[in-house]
């Protein structure tokens, strides 16, 4: 598959994946469930939050790195950096939600040690897309 197909399928399938989260973190609050709401466990709020949160825009990342490489001529991704992107967005909101499903005394749980490994993938992804596109001539 060209990168830029793949970028797109997977941005449009993650954002559907995390919007899906939004409707059960909406449907945790009309139930209101302790197991999400309760004082005790707001990290766990937070987490899952986050979780969402980053997962849609970085759906948005990925549909928009799509587009670039399909509107702007010259702009490439190497392999490396758009499997970065891809991995990045996949690792770093689940390391939220992994962080969030088991928490110990107001801590994240061992999960979230995949946030900064999907922090660094994307940076590496990004800083690519934007090295690349300051050597296309306009
Ligand atoms: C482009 C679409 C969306 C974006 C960028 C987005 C982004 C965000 C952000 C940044 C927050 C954190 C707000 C805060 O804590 O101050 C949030 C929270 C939330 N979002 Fe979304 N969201 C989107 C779509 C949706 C959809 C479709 C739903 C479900 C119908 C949803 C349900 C929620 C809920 C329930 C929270 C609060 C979670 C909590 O505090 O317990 N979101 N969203």
């Amino acid at each position: 598959m060209n990168p830029s197909d793949r970028h797109l399928r997977f941005g449009w399938w993650s954002l559907f994946t995390f919007l899906t989260l939004g409707v059960v973190l909406e449907t945790l609050h009309g139930f209101k469930i302790g197991w999400y709401l309760d004082v005790d466990v707001e990290m766990r709020r937070l987490m899952f939050t986050l979780a969402h949160a980053h997962g849609t825009l970085l759906a948005l990342v990925n549909i928009a790195a799509g587009l670039t490489l399909r509107l702007v001529k010259g702009f490439e991704l190497s392999s490396g950096a758009s499997r970065s992107l891809i991995w990045g967005s996949i690792l770093l909101p689940a390391g939220f939600l992994l962080g969030g499903l088991i928490i110990h005394d107001g801590d994240p749980g061992l999960g979230v040690v995949l946030v900064p490994v999907g922090a660094l993938l994307l940076l590496y992804g990004v800083g690519s897309a934007a090295r690349s596109l300051s050597k296309v001539k306009s």
